[in-house]
């Protein structure tokens, strides 16, 4: 076996078909996607041409669809004329200036709602207050905040004024803050006194100080919303409180129509190697998409309370939080705090006292929530719900099946969306009234997105379970338009192989013999074992579908003979198990293992801890897992990690 091509050994036929009456009453239908597919097939451009006339107001129209002429620096409805805001706000208040756009809770039980009407008023504020300390059209400003209403009025007001804002999550440190800061150039920073999270203060106006202390001379400004009401140092001529710049200004503020192509946003995601890169979308093709996967996806309508729990500092808190539900004239609920504050009950309990239809997590959210049991839940009413969805990880059966029993009630469709911060919305999802979902597999493309699967010449794997490179064939309005600042790292990192023809997702996919799209990780995830190639994800499915494990992930390490050795660092249920329970665990486990897949897929080492290193994202840190099997000295930064105390246990030291 060569090239890309993965051994496929977890096959999983469950099917779970929408009911009758979900697929009823839903925006899409069997026919209504079949129709919509066939379009973007005849005639690419067309289809989203009429897509972008319908879904978006325009203040100058475009003429051209997508230019081509700079591949790969693609160009969508590049003379048309428009705004973000104005398509986020502005046009709903004819219908709904009172309808409800944002429901606000934070930690401490406080709740604040804002309607179409009060949200347009502080963005306008807001926005003049931008532009009264000389925020001007193209300017970078720094969006480091808590989840609160105000970090989405201060995404609004930048892109009601033209300037680009780059979210950086209110967990990074302050040298992850002051790197953004510099490649950005930004001139503003927005930031609160603190947060709050799991009954802390999460100090950031201090660590902002730090950052600018350490370098950031672009800074001009900073503006503080009062939060937590702790004591910060305020510097003279440079920080100015939130509620001293909105003072006395308009709550009108006509929008800045920018060109379609305009920056609406950077966005900071780690690499593969070296600084992080500032992911940038443009403006009308990054909102058509978010439009787009609202309705189709989501099936959002006018009565929906939808609540995506992603932080603003992530795509998700962008495409599903600050913009895509508000175009589409959804109520989005907000969440400022821990899951399990005070217990593990928070989201159902919110889910009940909010009504909330729609509910989109993390895989990761959903296991830590499982395994605090099924009492949690069941205390709720959580009958208000109609759909749920998941994002950023492949979601592993067992816990799918307790999203769709514990919590849905065997009665709401799951979206398991594939997409990525550069991909700005949904690719590949289910279309909850038509496509039947497996557990695990994020199904199929979506209408005019082109993801395939093909090998090391770039030709389509036609033959089922076989793995390859996701790619996606053609341009899409929503994807990003360059690193910023580094058009040729765009290039070489998405654009790399098969002729610059394709996009390159890094990750890594097979097609079942329904086309389902199963992916099987990053590439750089992919183990040869004795010549035979695992996706990691499978042999960590495998373990978690033992009863005594929650979590687990697996990584290889350089072996003399078979390659890679497999190495799984593995949580167990209750205690963590330590001397003879676990070498026996660890037995029981290989032997697990060797069942479920085969002995090639068998753990060489198996080690327990309390936890997985993550991103505050809450993704594991994989190549940090393959450092510490290699047995290599730490060198990557570690400051941003939940539980810095695991590393010595994943070592074997603790
Ligand atoms: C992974 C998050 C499996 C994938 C929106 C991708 C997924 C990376 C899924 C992007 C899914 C995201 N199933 N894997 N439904 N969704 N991923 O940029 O590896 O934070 O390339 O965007 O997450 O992560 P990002």
């Amino acid at each position: 076996m060569s090239g890309i091509e993965i051994n496929s050994v977890l096959i999983e036929n469950r099917l779970f078909k929408p009911s009758a009456e979900f697929t009823a009453r839903a925006r899409i239908k069997p026919d209504d996607l079949a129709a919509l597919h066939k379009r973007a097939e005849e005639d690419y451009e067309g289809f989203w041409a009429d897509l972008a006339r319908e879904l978006i107001d325009w203040q100058k129209p475009f003429t051209q669809t997508l230019d081509e002429s700079n591949a790969p620096h693609f160009k969508w409805f590049s003379d048309g004329e428009m705004n973000v805001s104005y398509n986020c706000i502005d046009r709903h208040l004819a219908k709904h200036a009172d309808k409800t756009a944002i429901i606000f809770e934070g930690e401490g039980g406080d709740v604040r709602k804002l309607t179409y009407q009060q949200l347009h008023d502080e963005v306008c504020e807001f926005a003049n207050a931008l532009k009264a300390h000389g925020i001007r059209e193209g300017d970078r400003v720094v969006i480091y905040m808590p989840m609160v209403p105000e970090a989405v009025i201060a995404m609004q007001a930048c892109a009601r004024i033209g300037a680009v804002q780059s979210v950086v999550f209110g967990g990074f440190s302050a040298e992850s803050l002051r790197d953004r800061i510099e490649d950005a150039q930004a001139v503003m920073l927005i930031t609160a006194d603190g947060g709050t999270r799991g009954g802390k203060i999460v100090p950031l106006k201090e660590a902002a100080d730090k950052a600018l202390s350490s370098g950031c001379d672009c800074i001009k400004n900073v503006i503080v919303l009062k939060r937590t009401g702790h004591d910060i140092a305020m510097q003279e001529g440079r920080d100015i409180w939130w509620s001293d710049a909105i003072a006395g200004q308009s709550n009108e503020c006509e929008p800045v129509w920018v060109n379609a192509e305009h920056p609406l946003f950077l966005l900071y995601t780690s690499g593969s190697t070296g600084k992080p890169k500032g992911i940038q979308h443009a403006s009308a093709g990054y909102l058509l998409n978010a439009i787009t996967t609202n309705l189709w996806v989501f099936d959002l309508r006018d009565e929906d309370i939808f609540w995506c729990t992603a932080d603003v500092g992530w795509i998700t808190g962008h495409t599903y939080v600050a913009y895509g539900p508000l175009a589409a004239a959804s109520t989005i609920v907000m969440y400022e705090g821990a899951p399990v504050i005070p217990d593990g009950g928070r989201f159902w309990k919110m889910v009940e006292e909010h009504k909330v239809t729609i509910f989109y997590t993390a895989p990761t959210a959903i296991r830590a929530l499982m395994r605090l049991g099924d009492d949690f839940p069941n205390s709720y009413d959580l009958s208000s719900l109609r759909l749920l969805g998941t994002v950023g990880e492949p979601i592993n059966p067992e816990a799918w099946m307790w999203y769709h029993t514990v919590i849905g009630k065997e009665n709401c469709p799951i979206v398991d969306t594939w997409w990525q911060t550069e991909t700005g919305a949904h690719v590949i999802s289910p279309v909850p009234g038509v496509t039947a979902t497996k557990p695990g597999s994020c199904t199929l493309p979506l209408p005019g997105m082109m993801a395939d699967v093909v090998n090391e010449e770039g030709e389509s794997i036609t033959e089922a379970n076989t793995g390859g490179y996701l790619v996606i064939k053609k341009p899409w309005p929503s994807m990003l338009r360059t690193v910023w600042g580094d058009d040729q790292r765009y290039a070489d990192t998405y654009y790399p192989k098969f002729g610059g023809k394709y996009y390159l997702a890094g990750d890594s996919a097979r097609r079942d013999e329904n086309g389902y799209f199963w992916i099987m990780g990053r590439i750089d995830d992919v183990l040869n074992v004795s010549g035979h190639r695992l996706g990691t994800m499978e042999v960590e499915s495998a373990l978690v579908a033992h009863d005594a494990v929650v979590e687990a992930a697996v990584v290889g390490r350089p072996h003399e003979v078979k390659g890679e050795a497999i190495v799984a660092f593995v949580i167990c249920k209750g205690e963590r198990p330590t001397g003879e329970a676990a070498e026996k665990m660890a037995k029981e486990l290989r032997d697990w293992v060797g069942e479920q897949i085969g002995p090639i897929a068998k753990p060489d080492d198996i080690r327990f801890a309390e936890g997985l290193p993550k991103t505050r994202s809450g993704k594991i840190m994989r190549r940090l897992l393959r450092t510490i099997a290699a047995g290599e000295e730490i060198t990557s930064d570690t400051s941003t990690l939940e539980n810095e105390a695991v590393i010595a246990q994943l070592q074997g030291k603790a």
